[in-house]
């Protein structure tokens, strides 16, 4: 038997709006209700809720309805609030506690940004910098599984404090969200989210904050450059040759906000067979170097395409800190001084030059 609406109904009338002493139909916060054979749709309301607290209702409400007899399958929409309004030029200053950012970008999902965005803070971490680790992709968190971390982070003194693992500073939604099960952002919400969310967050005076920006080059990554003082972007890609093209709007992104790139990262740059050593250059080879000539950035390395790196993050071991002397581990490390390099260039105003 299927789970009826009032059965639905009454569960979430069970469940306490934060800070409002109501539960979440009196609250407002159920905006639409369907039960359609057991799969249940929830569209709530974002509300003025801090994004940790909205990710701990999303998560009860799969618990209590997913624990319901007859419920399938549990859809949660969120809908903005009045705090997804466009940002104001005194919110995009400083972050408490955090020196430089970086911003890591890619035109599409799937090439490996986060990826490489985690690998690049542990080298940037084993150069005895302290670094904070921020996954702004709400649509996929991934930092969770890849850290192989999860819990929740506690609050203190209206901040949350971030997780630590492998001597990183860690954030992610996934940390509140409790399970994987995607979460459907609507409209101009997840710029609010993602911005409330990095200033919510008590970084541990952090020398690199590396950001793992939403996929694509669209609104949610393009704002979250503009909201926060990015020191540079990193755009990572894979070396095909429509590859050059999302490495152009990346790029592209970055400048129009005028925020400097340090380079790109080409991922996946040709297979290395584990047990002969011989390179198979699968996308054809020159890729990343062609990107310095046609934009004017650095290469700042290729990482080869390596099942043990798909399978460290997959286990939530990643490369670098599990196995700092593997050769891509060092890739990395070279990866890591680059982007060093870059930052203290990009912080230091170039020199006038007299004529
Ligand atoms: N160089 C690589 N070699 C092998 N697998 C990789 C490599 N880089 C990423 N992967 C795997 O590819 C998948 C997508 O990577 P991910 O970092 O999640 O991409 P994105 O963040 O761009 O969507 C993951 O399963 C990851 O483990
Ligand atoms: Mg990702």
């Amino acid at each position: 038997m299927s789970a009826s609406f009032e059965e639905v109904r009454a569960r979430l009338a069970g469940i306490r709006a934060p800070g409002s002493g109501k539960n979440l139909l009196a609250a407002g916060m159920v905006q639409g209700l369907e039960v359609s054979e057991g799969q249940v749709s929830v569209r709530l309301a974002r509300g003025q809720l801090p994004p940790a607290v909205l990710g701990s209702v999303i998560a009860q409400v799969r618990r209590e309805l997913a624990s319901l007899e007859g419920v399938r399958g549990v859809d949660v929409q969120v809908e903005a609030g009045a705090g997804d309004r466009p940002v104001s030029a005194a919110e995009s200053g400083p972050i408490a506690g955090v020196g430089d950012i970086v911003a890591v970008a890619s035109a599409k999902g799937g090439v490996g940004k986060s990826t490489v965005a985690v690998n690049l803070a542990l080298a940037l971490s084993a150069r005895g910098l302290r670094i904070g680790l921020l996954d702004a992709d709400i649509y996929g968190p991934s930092l969770p599984t890849m850290m192989g971390i999860s819990g929740r982070p506690r609050a203190e003194d209206g901040k949350i404090v971030p997780l630590e693992k492998y001597g990183l500073q860690l954030m992610s939604m996934g940390f509140f969200l409790e399970d994987k099960s995607p979460v459907i952002w609507r409209g101009p919400l997840v710029m609010g989210l993602v911005r409330q969310f990095l200033r919510d967050v008590r970084w541990g005076d952090v020398d690199v904050l590396v950001i793992d920006l939403p996929p694509g080059t669209g609104d949610a990554a393009l704002t979250l450059v503009q909201q926060v003082p990015v020191t540079g972007g990193v755009v990572v890609t894979t070396p095909q040759d429509v590859a050059l093209l999302d490495v152009e709007r990346g790029i592209a992104m970055f400048r129009e906000v005028d925020t400097p790139v340090l380079g790109v990262i080409e991922n996946m740059s040709f297979y290395e067979c584990p047990e002969c050593g011989t390179r198979d250059e699968i996308f054809g080879s020159g890729g990343g170097a062609h990107i310095a000539e046609r934009f004017g950035v650095p290469l700042l390395g290729q990482i080869p395409l390596l099942p043990a790196i798909g399978e460290s993050g997959d286990t939530g071991k990643p490369l670098v800190a599990d196995e700092p002397d593997h050769p891509v581990s060092r890739v990395f490390a070279a990866i890591g001084a680059r982007v060093w390099g870059a930052i203290e260039a990009a912080r230091t105003p170039a020199p006038k030059i007299l004529v």
